[in-house]
């Protein structure tokens, strides 16, 4: 039996990340957000129409996202609460550490374990829906060295609290080290077509 989910959202949880960009006096500006998906270097993100980004992007289109671990959650969850419309000092409120990137005209967060050097590509206003649609090219990617060792990509170190929300509640869930190959039932699937 399926019963209606009545709900305005569902978001079953989403990597979160923390925008960074710079104004147009050369400040570095933060945002958090999770809604994103990639595919190869494409990357797609809604982003609110009244958020400070939304409001320059035009203007810079280079930005950085950055991955933090659960140990900065506090200062994840102030950038995406504190609005900079009415705390202008809200970069420094929160306290994060940057460097530039060098792939994109954008600063990134030293504290920050996975970094992707962006560039827009497009913004579709999306007509009178409060979300911007922004689809930007990944031109770099950064990481600590110790989630890179042996020419292979440490996953099971890495840690990025994910956005589960629905209209009722939020909460951030975590990356568990529980993982499995992919393909393995595809190969099943061909080696007892093949026996048939
Ligand atoms: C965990 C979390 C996830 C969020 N995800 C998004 C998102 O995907 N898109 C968005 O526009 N705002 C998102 N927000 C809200 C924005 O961060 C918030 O509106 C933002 O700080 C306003 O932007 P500004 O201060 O840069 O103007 C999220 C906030 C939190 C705490």
């Amino acid at each position: 039996m399926k019963i209606k989910l009545e709900t305005g959202k569902f978001y079953p949880c989403y990597p979160v990340y923390v925008f960074s960009y710079y104004a147009e006096n050369g400040k570095e500006l933060i945002t958090t957000m999770s809604s994103s998906f990639t595919l190869g270097n494409l990357l797609v993100l809604g982003v609110g129409k009244s958020s400070k980004f939304a409001t320059i992007l035009q203007r810079n289109p280079d930005f950085c996202i950055n991955f933090l671990s659960r140990t900065y959650l506090r200062q994840i969850e102030l950038a995406g609460t504190i609005l900079n419309r009415n705390y202008s000092d809200k970069t420094e409120l929160v306290g994060f550490h940057f460097d530039k990137s060098k792939a994109s005209n954008a600063p990134y967060i030293k504290e920050a374990s996975l970094i992707w050097e962006c560039r827009m590509k497009n913004c579709d206003q999306n007509g009178d829906v409060g979300f911007l649609t922004v689809t930007a090219e990944i031109l770099g990617r950064l990481c600590d060295s110790n989630l890179f060792k042996n020419n292979e990509f440490q996953y099971n170190q890495l840690d990025i609290p994910l956005f589960e929300a629905d209209s009722r509640q939020k909460v951030y869930r975590f990356m568990t080290d529980e993982a499995r190959p992919a393909g393995l039932y595809y190969k099943d699937f061909i080696a007892r077509k093949k026996s048939m």
